[in-house]
């Protein structure tokens, strides 16, 4: 079986001002030659200055989300060419703070991936689970749910990561044991229709807690958010994941 790429994908949610490039080139410095990919998602204003500032660095930089349709009446909306066009590889998709505040559903996240991938990105799409959800012993259900129906058609290793980000877990420094985590990704990989994929795991992700994550069975990376925004942080929880 093909092993699934690392990926260390920081995601900075409405965080960010051109002065945090900073944070982008100094990452970009401490790692000329990653042993894993290294992705920076800022806030759509900042793709393009990003973009420039990351230029013949090993880092990517991506989107938080983009529209289904390519172009027309959407006030507001960024299209995913848009983004490719600013200099995104990867886009983030359904994210549980865009499930919750925009109503997202899981048939929207498959529109917006298929949009994604025909613009040349690579989609992120995430899952998980809420608390109630978890106490009710619906974890899998709904995780696996989620997984059937957000994933477009042709959804492979090469245009798709899967993050399974607890809700409970995000942006709470609360994170689920390591059984829990490992018994959702080995549920995850059974049922990607690629085996090789990357699995992420996204929740309150930190520099003192990345390497005993990274050690579980079919986690390939993680999806970080507030520690993804210093280049200290970041670099630890990247420093882990090439080490393990
Ligand atoms: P957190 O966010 O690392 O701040 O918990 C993770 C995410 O929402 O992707």
């Amino acid at each position: 079986m093909p092993n699934a790429c690392k990926l260390a994908a920081g995601n900075w949610k409405m965080n960010g001002l051109r002065a945090d490039l900073l944070e982008a080139r100094a990452l970009a410095r401490a790692f000329p030659s990653p042993g894993c990919g290294i992705l920076l998602c800022p806030p759509a204003t900042l793709i393009a200055g990003m973009a420039e500032a990351l230029r013949g660095s090993a880092l990517m930089v991506g989107g938080q989300d983009c529209h289904a349709r390519e172009s027309g009446a959407h006030t507001g909306d960024i299209s995913a060419r848009m983004l490719a066009d600013a200099g995104a590889r990867h886009v983030i998709l359904g994210h549980s703070e865009r499930r919750a505040d925009h109503g997202e559903s899981s048939a929207e996240v498959a529109a917006k991936a298929h949009a994604a991938h025909g613009a040349g990105l690579v989609a992120i799409i995430c899952l998980g689970e809420t608390e109630a959800e978890r106490d009710a012993g619906r974890t899998l259900d709904v995780v696996l749910g989620q997984l059937q129906d957000s994933l477009p058609q042709g959804a492979g290793a090469a245009n798709t990561v899967i993050a399974y980000e607890p809700v409970w877990a995000i942006g709470t420094g609360r994170t689920p044991t390591r059984d829990q985590i490992a018994e959702v990704h080995d549920a995850l990989r059974d049922a990607v229709p690629d085996k090789a994929m990357s699995l992420l795991y996204g929740g309150s992700v930190k520099p003192g807690n990345a390497a005993e994550i990274f050690a579980i069975a079919n986690v390939d990376g993680a999806l970080v958010g507030g520690a993804s925004l210093k280049a200290s942080d970041f670099g630890a929880i990247i420093t882990a994941l090439d080490a393990a």
